[in-house]
């Protein structure tokens, strides 16, 4: 039996990365072995891909370029690091994954759902997550947030709220089309209280996965 493939979601400043670690700690302290990686990343060239796609771009990035890198690196990190990773029976925790192209790209962006769904066909050949966190609040608290960070905004979190909105509701309604995957996360609660809830959530897939064996 291979590991399990977690991943995080969520529109920026919801809180992920701290959860990502929280998720991680635990899975160890039950003795598995935890891959923490992320998206767009996660190897040194879908990295490379990361700085082009949320770096400045003075000619502008047409949408479906934009995707294409997505999945350029998607496919990267599947390839060399995901998929190896599983197969050696480890877990693997992905701050963000496909959903994230339905939700910005599709959401934000307004590409053609089908579009998407054939380049994630291509690339993921039928490899889905096990489990998806969507971590979720109403978007001026995570725009409070990610605003509280001490850099520049980068290309994404430059967009206006609208796009976020649009972000957001993609997630929820792909959290709702397919309740057994996804864990909707209120991250409006305090920190405590959201780790307490993944907690809970973690547990009972741990013991769903250790049935399947
Ligand atoms: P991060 O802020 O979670 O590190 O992610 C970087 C940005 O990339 C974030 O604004 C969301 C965006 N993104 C997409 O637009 N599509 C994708 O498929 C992924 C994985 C991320």
């Amino acid at each position: 039996m291979r590991g399990a493939f977690i991943t995080f979601e969520g529109v920026e400043g919801v809180g992920k990365s701290t959860l990502i670690e929280f998720a991680a700690a635990h899975l160890e302290s039950t003795g598995r072995i935890v891959l923490r990686t992320r998206e767009p990343g996660g190897t040194p060239l879908a990295e490379a891909i990361r700085s082009l796609l949320i770096g400045e771009c003075r000619e502008g990035m047409h949408a479906d370029t934009e995707l294409l890198l997505m999945f350029a690196a998607r496919n990267q990190h599947l390839e060399t690091r995901i998929r190896p990773a599983l197969d050696e029976n480890r877990w693997v925790l992905s701050d963000r994954f496909n959903d994230a192209s339905y939700a910005y790209q599709g959401g934000g962006r307004g590409i053609d759902m089908e579009r998407i769904r054939f380049l994630e066909c291509f690339v993921q050949r039928g490899l889905q997550p096990d489990l998806t966190f969507l971590l979720d609040a109403p978007l001026e608290i995570g725009m409070r947030r990610a605003a509280m960070r001490q850099r520049k905004a980068d290309r994404f979190e430059s967009e206006a709220m609208f796009f976020f909105e649009r972000v957001r509701n993609v997630y929820l309604e792909r959290a709702s089309l397919e309740p057994q995957r996804f864990r909707l996360i209120d991250a409006s609660q305090s920190l405590e209280a959201v780790q307490a809830e993944v907690r809970k959530k973690l547990d009972e897939f741990i013991a769903y996965w250790e049935e399947l064996k």
